[in-house]
């Protein structure tokens, strides 16, 4: 038994809660292993900055090179987010058969697969638990104690800041503006806060979760991506009246030939598990063949929370060194000559039910002119809502829809956005009903 070696890229939110827990866990992490783990270098560009940790004489360093070329590092965990310079030290880890722990979620699901292969080649580790869910044990649950399993749908709440805001604007009526910069004080928010606003952090995720469930490399171009930014406190209170929530949902679904891999804001039934997921947690539910439906829930980010994952990928990895055993478990959960490249169904193709609603004029006819239009499109409308009181000339008028083709609908909306009585824009939010 030898102390295995790691080391660190990157000593931000992240990289402090590594070191924190390998510290103040010591005992059990040595317990656990049997035998000691060893942080030897850390690189930042910013070695200055007090983290509140204490670090041995010649730990910090602003040298990447002294971290993945070090002749005694076993574990190169990167921990700096973004595609470069991430990518580049990976690969170059990798060639020198470093085994890699990463939270990097942007990286992993656009160049997953180059740098998978790489890793493939050498015979080394990539492992990624930290990059969906933050503290949820998701990715090593589909991998290992749920592989004997078909997965027919994954779908998720997988990005903390956007979960927060919509929670804190359906609970206290916040604005969006301040409940972000509170997510991005906590720590939970990504350097671009964009990436959680409008849904790619999410879609990152939900394509390296359908690739690890559905055995098949995912195009992320081809992941449809929609985010929070346009929901209005009218869309949620709406929601409310008719019983459902609005979440950020993540949705991948396996049809054999073909996967649904997309990300958009989603109206659920509020009886529904993931409609009750709030705040920065995040949950995932899974449905396999033998299992059933299964969900998993905990703190989708955060310095502690995301620690805890990456430290489990790394004692594992610790645990194979050990024992002699190299890539036990295959990078993707699927052996590498068994990954397909299954085609995204376009969106124009998928099937929803639908929650339309119009800002019309408030004059006879408007509803029926509406409902025409639809029906010709093969639309059936399943419930309405029609509130009192106008905004100056308009009115809302909210319909629920049956089931309908998404192409139907986006033909009919534009036909209806002709009409003389429509005043703006309609909104379109995508309603989840068959969880099973
Ligand atoms: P962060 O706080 O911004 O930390 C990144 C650190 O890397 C910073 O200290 C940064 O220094 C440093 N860095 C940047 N370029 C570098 C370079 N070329 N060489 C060495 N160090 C460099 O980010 P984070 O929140 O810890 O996130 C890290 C990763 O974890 C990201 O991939 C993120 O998506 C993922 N993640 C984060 C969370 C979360 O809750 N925060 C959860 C799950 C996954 P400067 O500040 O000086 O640029
Ligand atoms: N920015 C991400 C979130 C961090 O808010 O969920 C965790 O991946």
């Amino acid at each position: 038994m030898r102390t295995i070696k790691v080391g660190l890229l990157g000593f931000g939110t992240v990289g402090t809660g590594v070191v924190k827990n390998v510290q103040r866990n010591a005992t059990v992490i040595q317990k656990r292993l049997g035998y000691g783990l060893e942080l030897v270098r850390i690189a930042d560009l910013d070695v200055e900055t007090d983290r509140g940790v204490e670090l041995g004489a010649g730990v910090l360093t602003t040298d990447v090179e002294d971290v993945i070329s070090h002749p005694e590092i076993d574990i190169v965990v990167e921990l700096i987010g973004g595609y470069e310079p991430a990518k580049s030290f990976i690969l170059k880890a990798i060639a020198n058969g470093k085994h890699i722990v990463t939270a990097n979620k942007a990286l992993m699901a656009v160049h997953g697969d180059e740098i998978i292969a790489a890793a493939n080649r050498q015979g080394v580790s990539v492992m990624f638990e930290a990059a969906v869910g933050g503290g949820i044990p998701i990715l090593s649950s589909i991998k290992e104690n749920l592989c004997s399993n078909e997965f027919n749908s994954v779908l998720g709440v997988l990005n903390g800041t956007s979960n927060f805001i919509l929670t804190k604007m359906t609970e206290d009526g916040s604005d969006f503006a301040p409940v972000l910069r509170e997510a991005q004080e906590l720590g939970y928010a990504e350097a671009d806060p964009t990436f959680d606003i409008e849904g790619i952090d999410a879609a990152h995720k939900i394509a390296l979760l359908s690739a690890i469930c559905f055995g098949t490399s995912v195009d992320f171009g081809q992941v449809y991506t929609e985010g929070i930014s346009q929901i209005s406190a009218a869309d949620i209170r709406f929601a409310a009246q008719m019983g459902y929530k609005i979440k950020l949902l993540a949705i991948g679904k396996n049809h054999g030939d073909q996967i649904e891999v997309r990300v958009h804001p989603t109206m659920l039934p509020g009886t529904y598990q993931l409609a009750g997921i709030n705040g920065v947690f995040n949950a995932v539910r899974l449905i396999g063949d033998f299992v059933g439906p299964t969900l998993l829930y905990g703190s989708g980010a955060g310095m502690d929370a995301t620690a805890s994952a990456v430290m489990g990928d790394v004692m594992a990895i610790a645990r194979d060194l050990n024992s002699g055993a190299q890539l036990r478990v295959p990078i993707m959960g699927y052996s590498a000559d068994q990954v397909q490249s299954l085609p995204i169904k376009a969106m124009s193709e998928i099937v929803s039910y639908y929650y339309l609603r119009f800002t019309t004029l408030d004059r006879p006819g408007v509803l029926a002119e509406i409902a025409g239009c639809l029906g010709r499109y093969g639309i059936s409308i399943q419930s309405m809502l029609q509130p009192e009181g106008h905004e100056g000339d308009s009115v809302p008028i909210v319909l629920m829809t049956h089931e309908a083709k998404e192409e139907d609908v986006s033909n009919a909306l534009a036909e209806i956005g002709q009409l003389d009585s429509i005043l703006q824009p309609t909104c379109l939010i995508r309603v989840e009903h068959d969880l099973d």
